[in-house]
């Protein structure tokens, strides 16, 4: 029994999605959550710039006592999480690689498509991932950057992102996946739209609930889960208004956002350009 925390980090909000899963899956576990909301968005910068922040959340997050680190971020766990083997002590998981994995259970048709930012896209891996679980699957992708502003404004079931999600997945439509990885933190909040988009036989991965499964049984293998029957401690973190993040965070939480959000200086953590 471990009774350290779990470390979550993403470039902003959209990670505690991954958090509603921990926290459905393994509430004695206790989470310490970082969002880099003074730096948001990842996903349309220099992969150079992704790479320096994600190090930086990751000095961050490894002041505090953790047995992992979840990168919640799609973008950070594509592009950066590949260049970071031995950077860190402390065991990293990122999300693609558990939704590629599920994405590849659930095809039938070998057929998958793949949303994200426009940086996740541009990297190629997902593809990467898909193809080196089976070198015959087929892959479709696009990237869909409204849909980030979208989920902040809460407008996921507004017409103008039916809109967006019709004009952005007319390909992924065409190409007859029958399997879609959600490959952005945000994009689960849109699955409303987007299922009404793709219908209901096409089937949705969202890799922070992946990525949260995928750690639930390793902690358990580990033998590092927390004792049960007592709820763990979730503190949260960000690098610009707090005030914001608990309107916001309790949005992607889908439940009010408890607790106190402390205010981090971030640069302090993050290594020079
Ligand atoms: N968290 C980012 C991701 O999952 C979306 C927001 C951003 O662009 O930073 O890729």
């Amino acid at each position: 029994m471990d009774k350290r925390a779990i470390g979550v980090f993403d470039s902003g909000l959209g990670g505690l999605t991954a958090v509603k899963e921990l926290a459905r899956l393994l509430p004695s576990e206790s989470i310490v959550y970082f969002g880099d909301t003074g730096r948001v968005p990842y996903g349309t910068k220099s992969n150079e710039t992704i790479l320096r922040y994600t190090k930086g959340d990751i000095e961050f997050l490894k002041t505090f006592d953790l047995k992992a680190i979840i990168v919640a971020c799609g973008t950070a766990s594509t592009i950066a999480l590949p260049q970071l083997d031995g950077f860190c002590e402390v065991p990293m998981f990122g999300v693609s690689a558990p939704a590629a994995r599920a994405a590849k259970k659930a095809t039938k048709n070998g057929k998958i498509g793949v949303i994200g930012t426009p940086g996740t896209i541009a990297s190629g891996g997902y593809e990467k991932l898909l193809l080196g679980l089976d070198p015959k699957l087929e892959t479709v992708s696009a990237a869909c950057p409204l849909f980030v502003p979208l989920a902040e404004e809460g407008w996921q079931d507004h017409e103008i992102a039916y809109l967006a999600a019709k004009e952005y997945l007319a390909p992924i439509c065409a190409a007859g996946v029958d399997t879609l990885i959600l490959g952005c933190t945000h994009y689960p909040l849109l699955s409303g739209v987007i299922r009404k988009v793709m219908g209901d036989s096409v089937t949705l991965i969202n890799p922070g609930a992946e990525a949260a499964k995928e750690l639930r049984d390793w902690l358990g293998y580990q033998g590092l889960l927390a004792d049960e029957g007592k709820d763990g401690e979730v503190r949260f973190f960000a690098s610009d208004c707090v005030d914001s993040f608990v309107t916001l965070g309790s949005r992607f939480l889908e439940r009010p956002l408890t607790g106190c959000v402390e205010r981090v200086d971030i640069e302090k953590y993050t290594p020079r350009g």
